[in-house]
């Protein structure tokens, strides 16, 4: 099977050029990004393999159909970039629904830890000799309470994680699970109790700007924002608002709402259009990295063994557990219904 891979990497080529599946498979891999301009080089493939913001709207699924593609594959689990439902009857689209939820929420804890207790900053002083300790107090985690949105692979070790520091955790999510000793409040219940809000839900149409000013309005002085999930969870204006008026005592940011002009390029020599970005970047309790937190050898492997294992059972079978299937109306007998959820 031929593949085209949009939007890749060194580390993307490597992880599948040496994956032990790889010589069943031709690769054709592509730096550029997948969108309504670059869907011709795609000819000749039966496949094309996407990340996270490639653009898979109706017009580019018509003409990789037209063409004769016939699956699409994102090598990563959130899929707001695809439009699932025009996809239907057309592609099958199958993504990685767990590489490593570890990867991402270890990097989150990371990303806290270093806000709070400003070790980003000690690293650049010490680099130039400055041992001075002024301006760097932090807080314990110790006893502290953190609200979780989104209880699923990531959020819940996210969540043991906070416990192994004597946290509290409050959660929120639309499906919560019973019997797995969570504590569920209401999302109001969250803002209000929390001292450290991490969102671990999907990019959806009723996730969208989930933290806007109204949300931000409800929680604690202070609150420290964490985001690993997409960056339209959070009205990044919104956000620049609640920081200046002092509502929100840090951020940190592995996705940002307009990543996808920006985000895995080098800008450093040139001057970024984004004034919201640039204002975020500029703030010292503002921590921004570039959507990094999937980015371990053991979840590069993931993706590449599950991406071709996705592939050869749906090119072979009709049927892979990892497809995404658009609501059929055949929701009792559905072949690819998981988590009693069928999209
Ligand atoms: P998952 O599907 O296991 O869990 C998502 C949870 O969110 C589920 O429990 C679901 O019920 C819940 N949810 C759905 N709609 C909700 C709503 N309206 N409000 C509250 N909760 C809701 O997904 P997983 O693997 O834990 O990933 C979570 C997100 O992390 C992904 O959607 C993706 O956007 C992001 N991600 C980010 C990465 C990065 O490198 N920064 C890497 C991998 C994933």
């Amino acid at each position: 099977m031929k593949i085209a891979f949009f939007d890749t990497k060194p580390y993307d080529r490597e992880a599948f050029t040496t994956c032990k599946d790889s010589e069943h498979f031709n690769f054709r891999f592509y730096e550029t990004k997948l969108n309504e301009d670059t869907l011709a080089l795609a000819e000749g493939c039966k496949a094309v393999c996407v990340f996270v913001n490639d653009t898979v709207n109706a017009k580019v699924i018509d003409g990789l159909y037209a063409m004769g593609v016939r699956y699409l594959a994102l090598r990563c689990a959130g899929y707001n970039n695809v439009d699932v439902a025009h996809a239907y009857q057309k592609l099958h689209v199958v993504h990685v629904p767990a590489y490593s939820p570890y990867a991402v929420a270890e990097f989150a804890m990371g990303m806290l830890l270093t806000s709070i207790r400003r070790i980003h900053k000690a690293y650049n002083r010490t680099r130039e000799f400055n041992f001075s300790l002024s301006g760097m107090t932090g807080f314990d985690l110790h006893g502290k309470t953190v609200g979780v949105i989104g209880t699923g692979r990531i959020g819940r070790v996210f969540m043991d994680i906070c416990r192994g520091f004597s946290m509290q955790v409050l959660a929120y999510d639309k499906f919560p699970q019973e019997g797995v000793g969570i504590d569920y409040v209401s999302l109001d219940e969250l803002f209000a109790g929390s001292d450290v809000i991490s969102l671990h839900c999907p990019l959806t149409q009723e996730t969208q700007h989930l933290i806007d000013a109204a949300a931000i309005e409800k929680m604690k002085k202070g609150v420290v924002l964490l985001n690993t999930s997409r960056g339209a969870l959070i009205d990044a204006e919104a956000l620049v608002e609640g920081l200046k008026a002092r509502k929100i005592g840090a951020a940190c940011l592995d996705v940002y709402e307009e990543e996808a002009d920006v985000f895995f390029e080098d800008f450093s020599g040139h001057i970024v259009n984004d004034d919201v970005l640039a204002r975020l970047i500029s703030m010292p309790n503002v921590l921004v990295t570039s959507h990094q937190a999937f980015l371990t050898r053991e979840a590069l492997e993931n993706i590449a063994e599950t991406t071709l294992s996705n592939l050869r059972d749906i090119s072979k079978t009709g049927r892979c557990e990892n497809e995404l299937c658009y609501r059929c109306g055949n929701v009792d007998n559905c072949k690819n219904q998981r988590c009693e959820k069928c999209f």
